[in-house]
């Protein structure tokens, strides 16, 4: 093919250390850069530091090919690279709505002060639009001006547990560029994809765009993904009410392809590092651009989910037989098993997790909260170390007056009910997620809640 640019991915977080192992996959040559050396050490050493399926085994494959390496070393990035990817962390700032950027500014001047030749500088953060301008201002006042180092943006839209087959396959490549040589460097950039989606029969879109509309794509998509969600649990809020069942709901408006059964689960609500952000960012800067009335409904899009949480206290209490007053519930003395922590199945993440959430409300209100996860244990005691954590799902049952399934792990899916009955002391369950057979959880003597759906008596 034709000449295949060097690629560094600078933050080797989630998204840039699954962009820097796959693109090196795909036949690349790559710097993964972060300035945390442990970090570094550890991916140089062939450990991923976070869970992803199936990308242990392409680091290890890659650093023996040769073709990948890691780095704390901007002058080494800079001297290497031909396209530099910014893949740091956008977090939220500390008032809960922008973004933070400066984890973006220091990656982008520390580059930039480096360079020695032409080269492109594009972002791949989530940020709040506006951002690659400004990028673009910063590599102006930081980079040497003779080289002519160009800005563009190629927003990502990794989902965890997918994220190396979102890379290698993705259903869309979007760049924002401003000039020909940009566009042309990020084709040279993406060459790998196309080919085998090529050798696969298939065919990778490329949408390209201005700045601005790159920028918006992502946050766009993330924003519909949440209304979507939000949308069929403000369904379920009424089923509630009107004595109906959203899972069958659901799945025939589902049947409507303009519709779609996608992400039309009805539940918990979402969690996660990126839609509960993001959503909140997207709000703030709408705002700021004097568009916030468009985005208004979003507010409801977050009210709605934080309903959902709320809902499975209610339950809790409803259920135990307890008083709910104006501070909430009052738990002390009940045992509650809560299973699932992560925000969602196949990952170890806690960020924004409703189960961790419900969990904390229920520990707060004076339950004895037990909590088991079939990987996200570490990542919770973290982040909420005043309850009980359990090595397995038979220790955290135990005992307990009321059993929460809070993330839809295959391991709770399956579990079989009337073995679950035995080790309890009252056999009521909450399904969070819409995951159980309500039916075989009745039939072995549970008293059973679902997520707007009819209640389930034993
Ligand atoms: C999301 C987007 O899907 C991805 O494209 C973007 O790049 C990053 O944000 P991720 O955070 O990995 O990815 O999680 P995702 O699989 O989208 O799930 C988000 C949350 O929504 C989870 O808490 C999940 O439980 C919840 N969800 C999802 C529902 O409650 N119902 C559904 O039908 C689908």
């Amino acid at each position: 093919g034709a000449h295949r640019p060097r690629l560094t991915f600078l933050g080797t977080g989630y998204l840039g250390a699954t962009y820097a192992i796959c693109f090196a996959e795909l036949g690349y040559e790559v710097i993964g850069f972060d300035v945390d050396e442990a970090k570094i050490a550890k991916l140089a050493g062939g450990e991923v530091p976070f869970h992803e399926a199936g990308l242990d085994e392409l680091l290890r494959k890659n650093l023996a090919s040769g073709r990948l390496r890691f780095s704390t070393d901007y002058a080494e990035v800079a001297e290497f690279g031909d396209v530099h990817f910014i893949c740091v962390g956008t977090p939220q700032r500390a008032d809960g709505m922008g973004a933070d950027l400066r984890y973006v500014e220091a990656a982008v001047s520390g580059l930039a002060r480096h360079l020695t030749r032409k080269a492109l500088i594009v972002g791949k953060s989530t940020v709040p639009v506006g951002t690659a301008e400004w990028v673009e201002q910063l590599v102006a006042k930081h980079a040497p001006s003779e080289l002519g180092v160009e800005v563009a943006w190629s927003p990502e839209f990794l989902q965890e547990g997918h994220a190396v087959e979102d890379v290698l396959r993705p259903n869309r490549i979007v760049v924002g560029v401003r000039s020909e040589w940009a566009a042309a460097m990020l084709d040279a950039a993406h060459e790998g994809v196309v080919t085998l989606a090529a050798t696969e029969d298939r065919e990778v879109p490329v949408v390209v765009t201005d700045f601005a509309t790159a920028e918006l794509v992502k946050v766009a998509a993330n924003a519909f993904l949440a209304t979507k969600i939000s949308f069929i649990n403000a369904m379920a809020e009424v089923c509630e009410a009107a004595g109906g069942d959203v899972t069958n709901l659901a799945r025939a408006i589902g049947y409507d392809p303009r519709i779609g059964n996608r992400f039309l689960r009805a539940g918990l609500g979402f969690g996660g590092g990126c839609l509960p952000k993001d959503i909140r960012a997207f709000q703030a800067r709408a705002q700021e651009l004097g568009a916030g009335e468009a985005l208004r409904f979003l507010h409801e899009v977050d009210l709605i989910n934080q309903r959902r949480r709320s809902r499975v206290v209610r339950l809790a209490a409803d259920m135990l037989d307890r008083g709910y007053g104006p501070a909430g519930p009052e738990l002390a003395g009940a045992r509650v098993a809560v299973l699932g922590a992560t925000f969602k199945p196949d990952s170890d993440d806690v960020r924004d997790s409703p189960a961790l959430a419900v969990a904390a409300t229920l520990g707060k209100a004076g339950a004895d909260v037990r909590v088991y996860d079939p990987q996200g244990i570490d990542n919770a005691r973290r982040a909420l170390p005043d309850v009980t954590y359990e090595a397995t799902m038979a220790d955290a049952v135990r005992g307990a007056d009321l059993v929460c399934v809070l993330t839809e792990w295959a391991e709770f899916r399956t579990a079989d009910p009337a073995a679950l009955g035995e080790l309890v002391s009252g056999r009521r369950v909450i399904d969070g997620r819409n995951c159980l057979e309500a039916a075989e959880w009745i039939r072995a003597g549970w008293q059973y809640r679902g997520m707007g759906r009819p209640d389930g008596e034993a």
